[in-house]
């Protein structure tokens, strides 16, 4: 049995200022058809599931109940979090209500902010790891790495099992010499951040490394209030939670991991460099969205929301300009743009 679960409370604070903290990255529709949590589901049909769940905070309740009946998800079930303390509390969260109803399926944990090209092969890889996940592995998805990314969890290769290996060492977000060094050792793979285990191996692991974690989380099910489509958890409990990533937490400790390679167009849309690498380019290596002109402007990515945007001479930038904010930053720094929502942060 398999429970997809989505994570959908992330704040996609490096693709300001189109992402915000009111319609942040997952409820957009930046590539696709739909929304990005529209396309992640839609990504599993054809798949035997059970009703996926989504998490996310309970700020963006409406955006994500609309987004789901507009795709015929009418019977929905969603986690509220009153805030967002990363992935690994979430997962937990997911895992716990899941088990609360006397089963113990295998979780897939899916991020809504990925784009995959080729669902048929993703979709195979899914079988693969169910086959590792129950047996008591965690198992997750990796990508041959194409460039020295430092936004990315990276998977060294060990023992090859089956269609997949263990994995022999995980490092969450390297610096840039560290992943230079990886992707010419050629036996990395990118954790694309994707999982699946069985709900109750997760909690184990989880309270082996990250007790504090496992028990804040425990307590704060206490009293699950469900209300229709919605779940809610006890709110000053979840406060106290301390914030982390499941990799973080659990991924780079544990020593039940393994991967499975997974080669389906996979990318995850980090960054405004993702998106230029992923979207299609004019003659001159540029994308444009909007009202733009540009001369003599070479491998750029320009976002027009509100107004006419030119561009003379430029060359490897990315310029996005929304109605209230623009960004103007060199292509090649833009992982930083999160230091400038944390200056928002600090200064409101
Ligand atoms: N419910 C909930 N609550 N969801 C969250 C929270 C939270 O507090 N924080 C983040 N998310 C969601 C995001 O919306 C996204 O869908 C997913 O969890 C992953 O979070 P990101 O913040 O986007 O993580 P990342 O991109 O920095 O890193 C992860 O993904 C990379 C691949 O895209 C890691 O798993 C890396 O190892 C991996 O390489
Ligand atoms: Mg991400």
């Amino acid at each position: 049995m398999i429970l997809p679960v989505i994570l959908a409370g992330g704040v996609g604070s490096r693709l300001w200022p189109l992402s915000r903290d009111l319609m942040p990255k997952q409820f957009l529709q930046l590539d696709g058809e739909q929304t990005m949590l529209q396309e992640t589901l839609k990504r599993l049909s054809g798949v035997d599931t059970l009703k996926p769940l989504i998490i996310c905070n309970e700020e963006h309740r409406f955006i994500a109940a609309e987004q789901l009946r507009q795709i015929q998800m009418l019977d929905r079930n969603i986690i509220l979090e009153p805030v967002g303390r990363n992935t690994a509390p979430a997962i937990a969260l997911a895992a716990l209500t899941a088990l609360e109803k006397g089963v113990d399926p295998l979780l897939l944990v899916l991020a809504a902010d990925h784009i995959i090209g080729d669902i048929p092969s993703f979709q195979k890889a899914i079988t693969k790891a169910s086959t590792l996940a129950e047996a008591n592995q965690l198992t997750t998805f990796g990508i041959v790495p194409t460039a020295a990314e430092t936004g990315y969890g990276y998977i060294r290769r060990g023992t090859a099992i089956r269609d997949a290996y263990q994995v022999a060492e995980f490092v969450e977000k390297p610096d840039i010499e560290t992943a230079t060094d990886y992707l010419a050792s050629g036996e990395y793979y990118w954790n694309s951040g994707m999982f699946m285990f069985k709900a109750s191996v997760y909690l184990a692991e989880l309270k082996k490394h990250r007790p504090d974690i496992h028990e804040v989380c425990v307590q704060a099910m206490v009293g699950l209030n469900v209300d229709l489509d919605f779940m809610r958890i006890n709110d000053e409990v979840f406060q106290t939670c301390p914030s982390e990533s499941i990799d973080y937490a659990v991924m780079e400790k544990t020593s039940a991991a393994v991967v499975v390679p997974l080669e389906a167009k996979w990318s995850d849309v980090g960054a405004w460099s993702s998106l230029w690498s992923i979207s299609e380019k004019n003659a001159e290596g540029n994308v444009f969205k909007g009202d733009v002109i540009a001369v003599d402007s070479h491998n750029n990515y320009v976002f027009a929301e509100t107004c006419l945007v030119a561009t003379v001479g430029l060359n490897d930038a990315v310029v996005v300009q929304t109605k209230d904010a623009i960004l103007v930053a060199a292509k090649d720094h833009v992982q930083e743009v999160k230091s400038i929502v944390k200056e928002l942060k600090d200064a409101s």
